[in-house]
């Protein structure tokens, strides 16, 4: 029996993310190509014909989640649910997934997702085939069973479609059909996969090789959202500033400043950016551009030198904080916020005191910590050295540490200033609003009585506490909710 009313012939589907924005997005674009394909997309996995999982492998506790779900299949196999697992996953574990789940019937990396239309279309009719051998071999089975009075019917085969082969594709997913979940920012990709191979990664491994899209379908994009309504948008890729525009007409900064210019944009993002081609010229868009948010994203992952070195990061210590000069160099106050990993194999502790003093000398505004989690198929599995769970966890608790007392040093500067908020929810409980700033900080906020903000817009906030990680104020005019518009 389906998990849909018999009455209800529309399929269904319920997706479930995990992991970080790039597949966020990607899932975005991926209900929007089932929803054209006739599928409606329901809450729970309950209500679905079809369940998907779009999954992370980038450290072993995202994994893991993946897996967690795929112990419930059988339960829900019962009901004639069709599973299946995209993203990364999927990519890396590839087949290997039957085996460890056998009623998933589709694996599909994200390289592969341009096919979903053509994959779904085939699932459905080898189920259909399969359905109808299945009747007919039941029957027989169950009229031999009659005559013999003991085999039960065997067990029914198991349909599988996967999608894993096309990492090396030119192609990108675009799709004119993407579900976007963020009502305000929109996210863009503009390149896909990644050619750098740090040693701990696998990303190169299940997203594939770097492709980038247009700059003129890039705009395009950008223009439709515009038309929708957004004013914020969010360029998304594993690595956005090695963007190579295949109709070779702009550079990475040149692809920033025309979005910044497109009418109806006022805000626009990009993440991540590797050290080694970050360019002087991204400082210098930032500052011509004032739509550009004043924040870049550089994650750094050690300050030791040598540590770099084994993870294939293809920089030094002083070639990052060169580039950290360049932008603390800017006429804006542009928010600097990292990636660190501790517990790298082989990091000694005066290494880790180099992260410490690196953290120090650059003053980060926020930074995401990680310990180290060894990745199949990753150069960096066969180093020697590997640091204990133990030692991993505490310092990453000393990394925290640090970041807590710069944090609230770098938010301390805001007091008194009057940024800039786009107004993102209200907390009614605690009678506050929450948005971000252009640097992209949280920011509670009060508003005079009787004002109601619309999420989307734009309010002047004044700074009037920080915190490690978020800033408090209050609204800066007593009237007019949409000052700024
Ligand atoms: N172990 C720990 N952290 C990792 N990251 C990527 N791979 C690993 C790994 N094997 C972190 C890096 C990267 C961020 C997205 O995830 O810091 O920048
Ligand atoms: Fe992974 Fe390094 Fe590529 Fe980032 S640059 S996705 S860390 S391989």
């Amino acid at each position: 029996m389906s998990g849909v009313p018999q009455s209800n012939p529309q399929k269904t589907f319920y997706l479930e993310t995990f992991g970080c924005q790039m597949n966020v997005h990607d899932s975005e674009k991926v209900v929007g190509t089932l929803l054209q394909e006739g599928y409606l997309q329901v809450n729970t996995v309950e209500e679905a014909d079809l369940v998907l999982y779009n999954t992370c492998s980038i450290r072993d506790k995202a994994e893991q989640k993946v897996f967690n779900r795929l112990s419930d299949y059988k339960k829900y196999k019962k009901q004639g649910k069709t599973f299946g697992v995209l993203g990364c996953v999927a990519q890396q574990e590839g087949e290997k997934i039957f085996e460890r789940a056998p009623y998933v019937s589709l694996v599909a990396g994200s390289a592969s997702y341009r096919n979903l239309p053509s994959m779904l279309r085939q699932l459905e009719a080898a189920q259909l085939e399969n359905a109808q051998q299945e009747k007919v071999r039941l029957e027989s089975a169950i009229l031999e069973a009659g005559k013999s009075g003991s085999r039960k019917p065997e067990a029914e085969s198991l349909v599988r479609i996967t999608g894993l082969d096309d990492r090396e594709t030119d192609k990108c997913f675009e799709t004119e059909f993407t579900s976007r979940t963020n009502p305000h920012r929109g996210y863009i990709t503009i390149i896909e996969g990644c050619d750098k191979f740090c040693a701990y990664c696998v990303v190169p491994y299940t997203r594939g090789k770097e492709r980038s899209r247009t700059s003129a379908s890039v705009l395009d994009e950008a223009r439709q959202l515009v038309d929708l309504g957004y004013t914020e948008i969010q360029l998304l890729g594993q690595n956005v500033n090695s963007y190579r525009d295949p109709g070779g007409n702009k550079t990475f900064a040149e692809l920033l400043m025309a979005l910044g210019s497109v009418t109806g944009i006022r805000r626009v993002r990009f993440t991540t950016s590797h050290p080694r081609d970050f360019g002087r010229d991204i400082v210098e868009a930032i500052d011509a551009v004032p739509t550009l948010c004043d924040h870049v994203h550089l994650p750094v992952q050690s300050g030791s030198t040598r540590v770099l070195d084994a993870m294939q990061r293809l920089y030094t210590r002083d070639e990052y904080l060169e580039r950290i000069s360049w932008i603390q160099a800017a006429r804006r106050d542009i928010s600097l916020t990292s990636d660190l990993i501790v517990g790298f194999p082989g990091e000694t502790e005066r290494e880790l005191e180099e992260t410490l003093s690196l953290m120090d000398l650059v003053g980060y505004d926020s930074v995401f910590t990680f310990k180290y989690s060894p990745r199949p198929n990753t150069p960096a599995l066969g180093l020697e050295d590997a640091i204990p769970d133990e030692e991993k966890a505490r310092r990453l608790a000393v990394v925290n540490d640090k970041q807590k007392v710069i944090g609230v040093a770098r938010n301390r500067r805001h007091i008194g200033q009057v940024l800039e908020v786009m107004v993102e929810a209200k907390n009614t409980a605690r009678g506050q609003w929450v948005g971000r700033t252009s640097q992209i900080k949280v920011m509670n906020f009060t508003v005079p009585a009787g004002v109601e903000l619309t999420t989307g817009s734009y309010v002047p906030v004044l700074v009037t506490g920080s915190f490690p990680n978020s800033l408090m104020g209050e609204m800066a005019i007593s009237s007019g909710a949409k000052a700024l518009d």
